[in-house]
């Protein structure tokens, strides 16, 4: 049987469970919460608010079996070459690896090299930091610009943001669009002779971060002149020499390897800008979450196994309950570029239609991610997940405690409206029930009747929530280390190469063939009629 057969066998059971509401379940079960919930200290998965029993659990633990999971995975940490239509081994784990087990690519152990990396971003960062690190002015730099895009950029953006209670070093700015207006304003607030500059590119090919990389490279020779520039650029890529010949000193460049994918890059070199925000103390925290979340998915059994369960519940509502999309919903303002973060992670990885083999897939693979931060969201797109044609299974990421603690009646709403929702998206309103609600609020009959049908909520909506104490750069780290691991098991299931993303490449070469054309330098007449007549309009104006 294959895998696909498999899936396909667990749509009866799936179709048995639909013919019990939520609501039923939970009446039914008075520890359906004990039952399906599990824990990494106070990290806390309920996902009992998804439409699922105990067999359906064991049925899909078979099924991870079955797919190799665990082979896979220990393949993937002991450095086998499991991105194949790339050659490469597949190591995010080595860069947070905590303890003193070798990891092997090629016949040599790369933790030595790793942890090399490790201490000269920190004694840079401690430098920038302190200001004994100067510009040629001879300042300290209070300001630090990282160009960077995709894995170069969100990474970074999404935990200085998210760990902006630990920032106490220079103030960060991020770079990524090639829209002009992106550099530019963050130009206009800064002081050349104050400003550190850091190119975060894996290949030091990316168009978008090279376009930008030259402009702020130009500001500074204007600024300070030529000279300056050596002091005020810094670089993280696996593309040394390239880096060199843009000008940047040997002792400021920052190595990874190609065995770190760009989504999965945020613990390796292109992590400095963090560690510069925090410092290298916070920066090994972050780290050291991520290499517990590590430990847990290789050590704890299937069923207690968060990334497993986490896994396994997205090829449930993807495959069986056949759902196109999820919200990712963090009931935290700091983890704001989270979803954005989450939907490279996600969809560069397992937005794929072939498998391994380069067959067809016979299921369907990644979801639509998206989301943002509650309860803002609330006052915008939960209507529709209320009451749209639509069922989206929802995630839900709440802290326990916030760091506010002299505003701890904001926070306790904020857990409020967390649980309201989880609890609404699963409980719903019959009609009955807006009918009485209606009538108690004194309306006449007529208005109850064609009011009604507008106030019901149809519920049985899954969703699932993680709960943890604190965003603190430990937790933070194993948050993202959970999700990492989660598309890795929904990969693993597909039959797909999670990490490559040659889904991006056609775009690119046809924008690179667009520019002379977009310039005037050659003629648009070979285009298709829509790009030519865009074309055309876009020179008229
Ligand atoms: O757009 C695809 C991609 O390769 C991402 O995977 C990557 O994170 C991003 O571009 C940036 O690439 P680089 O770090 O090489 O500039």
């Amino acid at each position: 049987m294959t895998i696909a057969d498999t899936i396909n066998s667990l749509s009866d059971h799936g179709k048995r469970l639909g013919e019990q509401t939520l609501r039923e379940l939970f009446e039914a079960d008075r520890a359906r919460f004990d039952r399906f919930s599990a824990r990494l200290d106070d990290l806390l998965l309920d996902y009992s608010k998804c439409q699922i029993d105990e067999l359906a659990r064991e049925r899909l633990i078979q099924l991870a079996r079955a797919a190799n999971v665990d082979g896979m995975r220990d393949a993937m940490f002991s450095g086998e070459k499991i991105n194949t239509t790339e050659n490469r081994a597949v190591l995010h784990t080595a860069l947070r690896n905590r303890s003193d087990r070798p990891v092997i690519v090629d016949g040599a152990d790369v933790m030595p090299g790793i942890n090399a990396v490790l201490a000269t971003m920190a004694d840079f960062s401690e430098a920038v930091r302190s200001g004994e690190l100067t510009s040629s002015t001879g300042s300290a730099f209070t300001d630090v610009v990282n160009i960077g895009i995709g894995g170069s950029d969100l990474g970074p953006v999404m935990t200085t943001l998210a760990l902006a209670p630990y920032h106490d070093g220079p103030e960060l700015h991020y770079v990524s669009n090639v829209d002009g207006a992106h550099i530019a304003d963050t130009l206009e607030k800064l002081d050349p002779e104050t400003t550190l500059f850091i190119v975060a590119s894996k290949t030091f090919t990316t168009i978008e971060t090279m376009t930008n990389a030259q402009t702020a490279r130009r500001w500074i020779a204007e600024k300070l002149g030529e000279d300056a520039v050596k002091d005020h650029f810094a670089a993280v890529s696996t593309a040394l020499d390239k880096v060199a010949e843009f000008g940047i000193r040997e002792d400021r460049v920052f190595g990874f390897w190609d065995w770190v994918g760009g989504r999965y890059s945020i613990w390796s070199a292109i992590g400095l800008p963090l560690m510069i925000a925090i410092g290298p103390d916070a920066y090994a925290d972050f780290l050291e979450g991520a290499h517990a979340m590590d430990i847990h998915f290789c050590e704890a059994p299937f069923d207690r196994n968060l990334p497993v369960l986490l896994g396994l519940i997205g090829v449930w509502h993807r495959d069986v309950l056949g759902y196109s999309a999820r919200a990712i919903l963090p009931y935290d303002q700091r983890l704001s570029r989270f979803p954005a973060y989450l939907q490279q992670l996600d969809m560069e990885s397992n937005g794929k239609r072939v498998m391994k083999g380069g067959e067809p897939v016979d299921m369907q693979t990644g979801p639509l991610v998206w989301g943002e931060p509650g309860t803002n969201g609330q006052h915008a797109f939960y209507q529709l997940l209320h009451q749209g044609t639509s069922v989206i299974p929802c995630e839900f990421i709440l802290a326990a405690h916030g760091h506010e603690e002299d505003l701890q009646h904001h926070h306790d709403l904020l857990i409020a409206n967390c649980l309201a929702q989880s609890e609404a998206l699963m409980l719903g309103r019959t009609l009955q029930e807006a009918k009485d609600l209606l009538a108690a609020s004194g309306k006449p009959s007529e208005e109850i009747e064609a009011q009604a049908p507008h106030k019901v909520f149809p519920g049985n909506r899954p969703s699932l929530t993680i709960l943890h104490d604190r965003l603190t750069p430990y937790n933070l780290g194993r948050l993202i280390a959970l999700y990492e691991h989660r598309v890795f098991v929904e990969g693993v299931i597909w039959g797909i190469n999670s990490f490559d993303q040659w889904g991006v490449e056609l775009g690119k070469e046809l924008a690179t063939a667009l520019l002379p054309i977009v310039q005037g330098t050659q003629s648009a007449d070979e285009k298709d009629s829509s790009t030519k007549g865009l074309l055309t309009a876009l020179k008229a104006q």
